[in-house]
């Protein structure tokens, strides 16, 4: 029976446009929603065959196939699941009680399922802590998220073996913002190799990907779990039958196979934020003129880019310009504004000309008002 830990609270998450609406007012056609780190352009969905919705979903053999040939496996290795949410929440229900190792800042959802499984979680602050942690044989299992969103931090694939090597149980690896990487050459970023770990696996880890943020599907909820770690097999059995819908696994099998979309959605995303990281910046110092460029720093990561200030300025700064976009019906998503941590994450907006004119009328409005 699957044993759930009751102190658990539910956990806030970017796209949340109702808290924006209820705080802030404006219709919701006027946000220019900047919260999440899904990409703007979908793959183009067209689902002509009323089977679909009318059928069952039939074995998801197809969608398999697509799968592994789009991820480079051997098709037995991987499962589908509805997100990968759905499998960071029901894997640490398969394990024992234990100790996991998680990333202290990262996507939350890891921690609190782990927690929600009665593991006890050891949060890191970085790779070398984490490597204390196993070394110090605290921790059974290990979760990286790679690139970690929000800090967009990578862990070059030598990195992840070596961390592999010395987890004695279960190694999850969150690669749900790794496709733009994927398809890039070559795969390097700020130096680091990207590379996704079903290049290397090892029977210990569990590859997760998900559909939703390169290809723009998140409302399909579909991803994947990719390893020879038998609770793979297991979360398979657990989800059978037809967790996956029918549309779900015609559009993935579709989009997965489209290399040429692909292709062109990997320029998209590298032009368009080549594109935005000056009005970014411009956005920033428009809103906090007494910001000196060397008192923070924006990481790019894709589909994201997050905005860390100076440590000594405190997390007031970020809370600032976050309220200050809100008032603009801008919607970016605030990490930890509670300490010196604090993160602001802006995704990859479709339309940069809507931020270019909401910038340019915000100048006018503070000209005038001096
Ligand atoms: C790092 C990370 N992993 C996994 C997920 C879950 O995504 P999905 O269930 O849509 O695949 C998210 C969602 O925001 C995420 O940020």
């Amino acid at each position: 029976m699957i044993n759930i830990n009751k102190n658990t609270t539910a956990i806030q998450h970017g796209g949340n446009l109702e808290t924006a609406i209820k705080k802030y007012g404006f219709d919701k056609d006027q946000w220019i929603d900047l919260s999440t780190g899904i990409s703007p352009w979908s793959w183009p969905v067209q689902v002509s065959d009323e089977d679909v919705w009318r059928k069952l979903p039939p074995s998801n053999e197809e969608l398999i196939i697509a799968a592994a040939g789009y991820y480079r496996i051997d098709h037995n290795k991987v499962i589908a699941t509805p997100g990968s949410q759905m499998a960071i929440r029901l894997l640490p229900q398969l394990f024992k009680p234990s100790t996991v190792a998680v990333p202290a800042l990262g996507y939350q959802e890891h921690a609190a399922s782990w927690q929600l499984a009665n593991h006890t979680v050891l949060r890191y602050q970085s790779t070398s802590e984490l490597f204390d942690l196993l070394k110090s044989h605290q921790a059974e299992h290990a979760v990286v998220i790679n690139p970690n969103n929000p800090s967009c931090e990578i862990l070059d694939p030598k990195t992840i073996n070596n961390i592999a090597a010395q987890v004695p149980g279960a190694m999850i690896i969150d690669e749900a913002f790794i496709d733009f990487y994927e398809n890039s050459s070559p795969t390097e970023k700020d130096g680091a190799m990207i590379q996704s770990a079903v290049k290397n696996l090892t029977n210990n880890m569990i590859v997760l990907r998900s559909i939703g943020k390169f290809f723009g599907l998140a409302g399909l909820r579909l991803g994947f779990a990719i390893g020879d770690h038998p609770k793979v097999a297991q979360l398979n059995t657990l989800l059978q039958p037809w967790s996956i819908s029918h549309a779900s696994m015609i559009i993935g099998t579709q989009a997965l196979a489209d290399n040429v979309w692909q292709q062109q959605q990997h320029l998209r995303i590298k032009n368009q934020t080549k594109a935005f990281l000056p009005i970014l910046t411009a956005l920033i110092s428009n809103e906090l003129s007494n910001l000196d460029q060397k008192e923070y720093e924006v990481k790019s990561c894709g589909l994201f880019n997050t905005v860390l200030i100076d440590k000594s300025l405190g997390p007031d700064v970020l809370i600032e310009l976050h309220h200050k976009l809100a008032q603009q019906a801008i919607w970016t998503r605030l990490f930890n504004p509670n300490d010196d941590t604090a993160w602001l994450r802006f995704s990859l907006p479709a339309d940069l000309h809507v931020i270019e004119q909401r910038l340019k009328q915000n100048n006018l409005s503070s000209q005038e008002s001096k």
